[in-house]
């Protein structure tokens, strides 16, 4: 149903010799300096999940989980657009928690471009799935800076910035960032143009540092789309997280020159705001799986075989499952509704080749993931 993904440069064209050859990539006619490069392949397939949908509401799911054969995931459309701003220096430091995918797909892209990668990791709670995140990450070439706490982080990058690193923000979360899904909304609005899919009345996405929703948001803005984004947030304070990511989302869209707007009814009636914040989902905290996070992972693998995470793609799903079955009680949120996929879908196992063993990891690093429990009776 969808049309052969357009890859427009794949992994070794657009990498090789990269490494050697810094100043040239960045000098190359396709990706010069502010403009984005290439590291995916779009559009991702959009997918209707029939075994999901109810007769009232349909549920779609956009494969942003497929943007790059190795290291997909929503973090490529920012890194294109972030990598590709101001070269003037070959490192780079981020932030983000131990087992970030930020920080892995930072490492994973910028290390190919020849750059060296620097990242400040603070704590999170021991998953499976962190701790291999963390492993790929010292093992794609990431230099690992561990701090004790949030609170430590500015003093930490500070250091890094002074010996010459250039900033990524924490998640790719600035405008430039955000625009990349810009692009992925407008890459949406084509496909439902072209007829792939019906136009969603709401698209559901996890929401962490902000930049997603946002671009979102701004980009269906654009696009006069009737298709309201549900963040679903995953970290705390949720007061924080709605003020940041509505800040992103008037940013991205003052850059397109366009007001963000309220969706609007058939009659051009604003009846919801265009980006809504769903909190209900977020557990015990960032990082902590939550008792629905797990049914909705178990749900996605068992009726529609998408590979969910714990932090934040389980809770979006849980979402988009409630939104559904809201839906189906006739008081649901619309007849389509998309859950936008974020988490990469490359097999673990080749970012795991060649990478430090648990055992074989600074404990300075192995100490970042805690285990819940344990920190609470430390805390008490
Ligand atoms: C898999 C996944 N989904 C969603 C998000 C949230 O995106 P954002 O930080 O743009 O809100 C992240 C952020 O790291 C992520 O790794």
């Amino acid at each position: 149903m969808n049309p052969p993904s357009r890859a427009f440069l794949t992994p070794e064209a657009d990498f090789q010799g990269a490494s050697s050859g810094f100043q040239k990539e960045f000098r190359g006619v396709d990706h010069g300096p502010g403009r984005p490069l290439r590291l995916g392949s779009y559009p991702t397939p959009v997918q209707h999940l029939p075994t999901l949908s109810t007769r009232g509401c349909e549920l779609w799911v956009k494969r942003d989980d497929q943007t790059h054969p190795d290291c997909g995931g929503s973090k490529v459309r920012k890194l294109e657009r972030l990598l590709a701003l101001r070269p003037g220096s070959r490192r780079l430091v981020t932030v983000g928690a131990a087992g970030s995918h930020h920080v892995l797909a930072t490492a994973y892209f910028g290390r190919r471009l020849g750059l060296d990668v620097e990242g400040v990791l603070f704590p999170q709670p021991w998953t499976e799935h962190a701790l291999e995140v963390l492993r790929a990450a010292i093992g794609a070439g990431l230099r690992a800076w561990p701090v004790r706490s949030v609170a430590s982080v500015p003093l930490a990058v500070a250091r890094r910035m002074a010996r010459g690193c250039r900033f990524i923000p924490p998640g790719g979360s600035s405008v430039a960032g955000s625009m990349g899904y810009v692009d992925a909304a407008r890459e949406l609005a084509a496909q439902v143009r072209s007829g792939l899919m019906p136009e969603p009345d709401t698209c559901v996405v996890a929401l962490g540092s902000g930049g997603t929703a946002a671009g979102l948001a701004a980009g269906f803005t654009a696009e006069g789309m009737k298709t309201q984004v549900v963040g679903v947030c995953v970290v705390r304070p949720v007061w924080l997280v709605r003020l940041v990511a509505s800040r992103l989302a008037h940013a991205c869209a003052r850059r397109l020159g366009v007001r963000l707007t309220a969706v609007q009814s058939a009659e051009g009636r604003p009846t919801r705001s265009r980006l809504a914040v769903d909190d209900r989902f977020l557990g015990a905290g960032y990082g902590h799986e939550s008792p629905e996070g797990r049914a909705a992972l178990r749900v996605a693998e068992a009726k529609a075989a998408i590979v969910l995470d714990p932090t934040y793609t389980a809770k979006a799903f849980a979402c988009a499952l409630s939104l559904v079955g809201a839906s189906a009680g006739g008081a649901g949120e619309g007849r389509c509704i998309l859950y936008w996929h974020t988490l990469s879908s490359s097999p673990m196992s080749r970012l795991l080749e060649g990478a430090p063993a648990e055992d074989a990891l600074d404990p300075a690093l192995r100490r970042l993931l805690f285990h819940p429990q344990a920190r609470s009776r430390g805390a008490a």
